[in-house]
């Protein structure tokens, strides 16, 4: 299965036949399953279950979900074609509340329903929407890691944070892709991708991904973060973002603020790599709302339960770093640096 070259094989989510393809996520990294959807109300149910996870991922398959609907419709005028699709909309939107780019995806999508004059032309947008979606956000990632890659250097052994790779886009990876590109530039790096508790995206995905795409991977633990950077196992280190507010507030997986926080106390350099769909310009960091889950999440490994019966859990999914700890916010549209509200907003302008 495994091959050496940097542009990851594994699709994570594709149109195939007026079907979405998706690897299932929830199996790896035991087994490499496709699974095919034909109901929006599927997709729905794979957003929220993690079958496809990582807030590009969800962007897309929320764009091909409501693709699905589109199809699924047996709407005989435009209006009630938008109907629907509002209805599939908000079905998709209330699966995850913290990763922006899924709001994103919809919006896009009943945007360009709106312009359609027919149901047959509807169709036929939504759908051609979606799939451009999907091949843009590849392209994004390879433009964001060319930027990013240039902030790393030979022999760099950088650390990452739950999974922000191919499996949390439609190819490439964000904070993987510019470990990919860095590595395609022909410096030579090791990465350290933490386990990630308690959904394990960094064991199960991104120790996964990055061995079948042939790089030198070390697995630690969560609580081997400060362990590994003060002893100089860890140059820099670059994770993904869910949403990123016009502050530079980054909003990531729930550990993100300890690894900046000891990498700041170490001096390492921090950045986060993110595309423009991943910013939210309008909201403000206190009033984004962090998806909590479910307690079993914490209470056992897989099947076995490693916490006394009926003990109370708090389970945040995500958390939110600072600004003052990020080095650099990666994009593609070149890298934003402190102060990000100037930063940001030039990126904004630029695009
Ligand atoms: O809960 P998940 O698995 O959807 O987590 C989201 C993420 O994948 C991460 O937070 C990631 O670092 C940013 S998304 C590229």
């Amino acid at each position: 299965m495994s091959d050496s070259k940097s542009h990851s094989s594994l699709k994570t989510v594709e149109w195939k036949n007026n079907k979405v393809v998706m690897i299932d996520q929830t199996k790896l990294p035991n087994q490499l399953i496709y699974v095919e959807f034909s109901n929006y109300n599927e997709i729905a149910d794979a957003i929220k279950n993690l079958v496809v996870r990582g807030a590009p991922a969800i962007g897309v398959s929320g764009a091909f979900g409501m693709a699905l609907a589109a199809l699924q419709s047996k709407a005989s005028t435009k209006d009630n074609l938008l109907e629907d699709l509002a209805k599939a909309r908000k079905i998709l939107f209330e699966t995850r509340p913290t990763a922006i780019n899924l709001g994103w995806g919809l919006e896009k999508i009943i945007k360009i329903a709106k312009v359609g004059k027919s149901v047959e032309q509807i169709k036929n947008l939504v759908i051609d929407e979606a799939k451009k979606m999907a091949d843009e956000d590849i392209e994004i990632n390879k433009t964001m890691g060319k930027h990013g890659s240039e902030l790393f250097d030979n022999n760099d052994t950088i650390m990452t944070h739950c999974n922000a790779g191919s499996l949390a886009t439609v190819a490439y990876g964000t904070a993987l892709g510019v470990i990919r590109a860095t590595k395609e530039s022909g410096k030579n790096v090791k990465v350290i991708a933490t386990e990630t508790r308690p959904v394990q995206q960094g064991s199960r995905l991104t120790a996964f991904e990055l061995k079948h795409d042939g790089f030198d991977v070390s697995l630690i633990p969560d609580t081997a973060v400060g362990y590994s950077m003060a002893n100089g196992l860890v140059n820099k280190v670059v994770v993904g973002a869910d949403r990123i507010v016009r502050t530079g507030h980054v909003f990531n997986k729930i550990g993100t603020y300890q690894v900046a926080t000891m990498a700041k106390q170490h001096g390492i350099p921090f950045y986060v790599a993110a595309p423009l769909s991943t910013f939210d310009m309008k909201t403000n960091a206190k009033d984004v709302i962090i998806e909590m889950r479910k307690g079993s999440e914490v209470t056992g490994i897989g099947d076995k339960k490693t916490a006394p019966d009926d003990i109370d859990v708090i389970n945040p999914a995500f958390d939110m770093t600072p600004p003052e700890l990020i080095t650099g916010i990666i994009t593609e549209k070149g890298v934003a640096k402190p102060p990000y509200k100037e930063s940001i907003k030039k990126l904004f302008e630029a695009n």
